[in-house]
């Protein structure tokens, strides 16, 4: 189904399958823009933090709520090409750099937190929807190929065993020079990360009907970007 020039490819899974490493690869084979969704709700985790939120109790107070609402509809983002690491992109939110503070497991744990409330959903649809929609896009995330761009013209759903993705999250939380906390734990938070985000009532983590499943478990970041490149070129080539 060709609904535009370029397609917009939709990749969604749980976290620590490898979506992001795969996603800015496959991003600068086809020639496509990158758009991670994910920090997006992690800006406004980190903004909705420094202003004293607390979202590790199982429920968020309404006044931390409103908070967190707030900060969601006035956020205001901007996207910067990384001079020094191109094509990855820098993520400004109300003129303040946070690209590296987002990524701290505390920060994603958050983000999983505050991307249950609908009105902070409602807040970033637009924004996905206009970043992505011309076509020639790879937007990572959740709910892409469900409620972002159900019309999204290729959809994949990657997965990978727990222990897997809690070996590559740690990786990358080393990679990034930061004190990762020990295996266990990082599973741990992933789970529980996965848990809240398959169960939410609205836009839960869920493999779209027309999406293609790949399991990542066995498979090295070469494989599985090679394994999409055909497919984007087979599917768009052949529509
Ligand atoms: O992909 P990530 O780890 O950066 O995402 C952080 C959290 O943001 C994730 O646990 C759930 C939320 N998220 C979401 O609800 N919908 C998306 N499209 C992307 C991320």
């Amino acid at each position: 189904m060709r609904n535009r020039e370029h397609p917009v490819i939709a990749i969604d899974g749980p976290a620590g399958t490898g979506k992001s490493s795969v996603t800015k690869l496959l991003a600068k084979r086809l020639g496509y823009i990158h758009v991670d969704t994910g920090s997006l709700y992690r800006s406004i985790a980190l903004l909705s933090l420094s202003k004293g939120v607390d979202t590790t109790s199982p429920e968020i107070s309404p006044r931390d709520e409103n908070t967190i609402v707030e900060v969601a509809k006035t956020a205001k983002f901007e996207f910067k090409l990384d001079p020094m690491k191109n094509p990855a992109n820098r993520i400004l939110l109300n003129g303040e750099d946070v690209t590296r503070q987002i990524r701290t497991p505390e920060v994603g744990m958050a983000a999983s937190k505050v991307s249950a409330i609908p009105e902070v959903r409602g807040a970033l649809l637009d924004l996905q929807r206009k970043l992505g929609g011309s076509g020639g896009t790879i937007l990572e995330g959740r709910d892409i190929g469900t409620v972002i761009f159900p019309d999204a013209e290729i959809k994949f759903f990657l997965t990978a065993s727990a222990d897997e993705r809690a070996k590559r999250r740690l990786a990358e939380l080393e990679a990034l020079g930061q004190d990762a906390p020990t295996f266990k734990e990082v599973k741990r938070q992933i789970s529980e990360r996965d848990l809240g985000d398959s169960t939410r009532a609205i836009a839960p983590l869920k493999k779209a009907k027309d999406a293609i499943e790949i399991d990542t478990t066995m498979l090295t970041l070469d494989e599985v970007v090679g394994l999409m490149e055909r497919t984007v070129k087979d599917k768009w080539n052949g529509s």
